[in-house]
């Protein structure tokens, strides 16, 4: 059993995930405020950073950049330690098995997944590095909370190196039923390696079932209620996991405290008089992938200007389309797919004032997507699966004025808890064209109903109250025996 390294181990509470919630400064902005890092934006890093304060905590992970080895060092009141990838790493274990394999497996097979035993075996290696990363670095019976998909072994790898730490994983996208998983060809190693954790962590309660249907049926495990009996080769029980739903939310404080500043309402303002102020903006904002419907949702829109329910002069559809992992084949055939309709779309149908689709391959920072949701009378979530879904959130948490109309997928854990979404199924064309144009008419004391509704759900439920219940449900689990 690894001991942990006493002059290195110094943490109570450590975060696990693919990537460091920091991104490096370009040179340009390092030179101006002498920062080389800046913070990540989104939710799980502002809830979990004032915990890490708190309690002597770190976060472990990839800092971004191929071939490079860094010393652990901090940033904004956090203690980062780096693991490194080599440029294989990223080919194999990233964009191999954790973005071709388990991504397109875990997502309804929307995508074929690929099954590589050199991808596997780095999976493996990778995973590896990071659970020896944190057996060094924690304390005796610190606890550990493990992130997502790409790291699925780790809990199992760092109980059998320090079996004195509390273990938590949370898997932030879908778990796909028994039938599909049944296709990975080492679908058993993965229950295991998620076994290793006291707490596994899912966004919704099928999630949670899936998995323990998974357990059951490629390992034979005993699951009672949420709880699986997990046995070590002599067939002794080790520890009991436990299996349970946490949808993950968005710190909706700082989205709503943007929504009201007056630069930014009047960003929204000039946003909407740039596009020549159409009747309705409709947006969709999601990362480049397949899974979001992006196609489905483009395939509705132009159709409605076929038929003439929506004229350009009336409306315009902002889509973002966030760069996102463009070495994968499958992402990039969607980009140039993606771009040749946008292409189609506003060839046939722009005039010299109008556009139809504004397409903007960026990210942009959280301030301009404030400024967007608040520009944008109807949000189009048309995602064919999708583990939470937190765009659909982040609208909601903007909307302060209760105006406007969210369009949801029910594929997305979003549409669990914002019922007073239109709901939709975008595989049927036919249906979301009408819950568009629902949305584009939905009368204003309907909307405000909805919004309201909305509001209230996510401001009861927002990230601290997810990472709280999380941790306060891992700090409970049964403390095993030691055999
Ligand atoms: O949960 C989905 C996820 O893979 C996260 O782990 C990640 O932060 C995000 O999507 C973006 O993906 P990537 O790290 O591959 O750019």
């Amino acid at each position: 059993k690894t001991r942990p390294s006493p002059e290195r181990a110094k943490y109570d509470f450590m975060v696990v995930s693919n990537r460091l919630p920091v991104d490096r400064c370009s040179a340009d902005d390092a030179e101006i405020d002498g920062e080389r890092w800046r913070r990540s934006p989104g939710g799980l890093v502002t809830a979990l950073a004032p915990l890490m304060a708190k309690s002597d905590g770190a976060w472990v992970g990839w800092h971004g950049a191929p071939d490079e080895q860094l010393e652990p060092f901090s940033h904004d009141d956090m203690d980062l330690v780096p693991v490194e990838l080599s440029a294989e790493d990223v080919e194999l274990y990233y964009e191999g098995f954790s973005n071709a394999t388990l991504w397109p497996l875990y997502h309804d097979v929307i995508a074929r997944p690929e099954f590589h035993r050199t991808w596997w075996d780095s999976y493996r290696r990778v995973n590896q590095r990071f659970a020896d990363a944190v057996a060094q670095s924690a304390r005796e019976n610190a606890t550990v909370w493990v992130q997502d998909y790409q790291l699925q072994l780790v809990p199992q790898m760092l109980r059998r190196a320090r079996p004195d730490l509390k273990i938590g994983f949370f898997n932030h996208i879908p778990f796909p039923p028994p039938e599909i998983f049944a296709q990975l060809p080492w679908r058993q190693a993965i229950i295991e390696g998620l076994l290793g954790s006291d707490l596994v962590g899912f966004q919704r309660p099928s999630d949670a079932a899936n998995f323990m249907r998974s357990a059951r049926r490629f390992l034979g495990a005993s699951v009672k209620q949420q709880q699986i009996h997990v046995r070590n080769s002599a067939g002794n029980i080790t520890h009991i996991a436990r299996a349970q739903a946490f949808p993950i939310s968005i710190a909706v404080d700082q989205i709503s405290e943007l929504a009201e500043r007056p630069d930014i309402i009047e960003r929204a303002r000039q946003i909407r008089h740039d596009l020549g102020n159409p009747r309705t903006i409709l947006l969709g904002v999601d990362r480049l992938d397949y899974t979001k419907g992006i196609r489905h949702r483009l395939k509705a829109f132009e159709e409605l200007l076929q038929d003439g329910s929506l004229k350009v002069q009336d409306a315009t559809l902002i889509q973002v389309a966030s760069p996102s992992r463009e070495r994968v084949e499958q992402y990039r055939i969607l980009r140039e797919e993606i771009e040749g309709t946008v292409g189609h779309i506003n060839g046939s149908y722009d005039t010299m004032q109008n556009t139809a689709v504004r397409y903007l391959h960026h990210s942009y920072p959280v301030e301009e997507m404030v400024a967007l949701y608040l520009a944008a009378d109807v949000m189009l979530v048309t995602a064919l699966r999708d583990g939470m879904n937190l765009v659909a959130k982040e609208y909601v948490a903007a909307r302060t004025s209760h105006t406007g109309a969210l369009v949801l997928s029910e594929f997305t854990g979003a549409a669990d808890q914002l019922k007073q979404a239109l709901l939709v199924n975008p595989h049927d064309i036919d249906g979301l064209k009408s819950t568009i144009m629902r949305a584009v008419e939905l009368p204003a004391n309907e909307s405000r109903r909805r919004m309201r509704a909305m509001r209230k759900q996510i401001l009861d439920h927002d990230v601290d109250h997810w990472s709280s219940e999380f941790l306060a449900a891992l700090a409970e689990t049964v403390v095993r025996d030691d055999s």
